[in-house]
């Protein structure tokens, strides 16, 4: 397959700095080696522009946390994502998760006549399903989902030039931090997310197979992998990690599936920050994470 890697380093959505050092890490826990050696194209576009903090005042837009650079990295990340060739597999690389509202926009329209739909595979502690009303942290990174269905600020929701998301296009995986108004909101729009307790109760195999029947009038599937979806323990460079999280098996299980569903067109790895990380692990995991779907197997 022909793999671009496109990073966003950009840390303007979280709460914590050191995330836009992102894709340097993944980059150097061997990532294009790594799908190299499984036999792909890789192609390393480098990183869209995104704009540094300390130059910012990050209050400009009336209380709202970063909002305008936001909307610049976003749109400039859906445009490069969506001029690429069909056939190209995206793999994105975080950055806070505010930059999936540019490349989950760019990969739904990208060479896509209107009525195709894509299914999105939210991985993630969180259901960032918060808008700018509901966010108890005014964090930016806690709404995309939101933004991407349609709700909350019109700069965020029109990335896409009114498409939006179906919500029932939509599942979510590793869930255990979910704010009061952002659950209801959740439940309004009927987004399906299994938590960490349906994790343990059925198991990510028959997890994997209800998601491909949910998400079975999709045309292709994006995988948004938050590191924080997987346990902390395993994964401790992350700004927002929460306790009971995905193991190092059900984290590969669920990509190993994905990958032999041949379902899948695009990926992003979301939220890795070195600063917080011992050794460059959570990217090491990642990275691996990302082969696995890339078609890695045991034997
Ligand atoms: N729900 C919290 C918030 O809205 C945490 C969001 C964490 N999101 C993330 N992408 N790590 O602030
Ligand atoms: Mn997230
Ligand atoms: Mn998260
Ligand atoms: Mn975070």
């Amino acid at each position: 397959m022909n793999l671009s890697i496109l990073g966003i380093p950009m840390d303007l959505g979280a709460g914590r700095r050191g995330v836009d050092m992102g894709p340097s890490a993944l980059r150097n826990a061997q990532l294009a080696h790594t799908l190299r050696e499984l036999g792909h194209k890789v192609n390393d576009l480098g990183d869209v522009p995104v704009a540094i903090p300390e130059t910012l005042d990050k209050h400009a837009q009336g209380g709202f946390v970063f909002l305008e650079p936001i909307v610049q990295a976003c749109k400039a990340a859906a445009e490069r994502v969506a001029a690429l060739p069909e056939g190209v597999f995206p793999l994105t690389l975080g950055g806070d998760h505010s930059i999936s509202m540019g490349t989950v926009t760019g990969n739904a329209l990208r060479g896509n006549p209107a009525g195709e739909r894509m299914g999105l595979i939210w991985v993630d502690a969180h259901t960032d399903y918060n808008t700018p009303d509901s966010s108890p942290s005014g964090n930016i990174h806690g709404m995309p989902v939101a933004h991407l269905t349609g709700l909350g600020d019109p700069r965020l929701t029109g990335l896409g030039g009114g498409w939006h998301m179906r919500p029932e296009d939509i599942v979510m995986i590793g869930i255990r931090s979910v704010d009061t108004r952002e659950r209801d909101l959740m439940r309004e729009k009927g987004i399906k997310a299994y938590t960490m307790k349906d994790v343990d109760q059925l198991g990510m195999t028959r997890i994997y197979e209800e998601t491909m029947e949910r998400l079975s009038s999709t045309t292709r599937l994006h995988v948004s992998f938050d590191a924080d979806a997987l346990d902390p323990s395993l994964c401790p460079g992350v700004g927002t990690p929460v306790a009971g999280g995905l193991t190092y098996r059900e984290g590969h299980l669920l990509m190993e599936l994905l990958s032999e569903s041949g379902r899948v067109t695009s990926m992003d790895i979301v939220e890795v920050n070195p600063i917080l990380d011992t050794r460059n692990q959570t990217a090491e995991v990642m990275v691996g994470m990302a082969a696995s779907l890339l078609g890695q197997r045991i034997m």
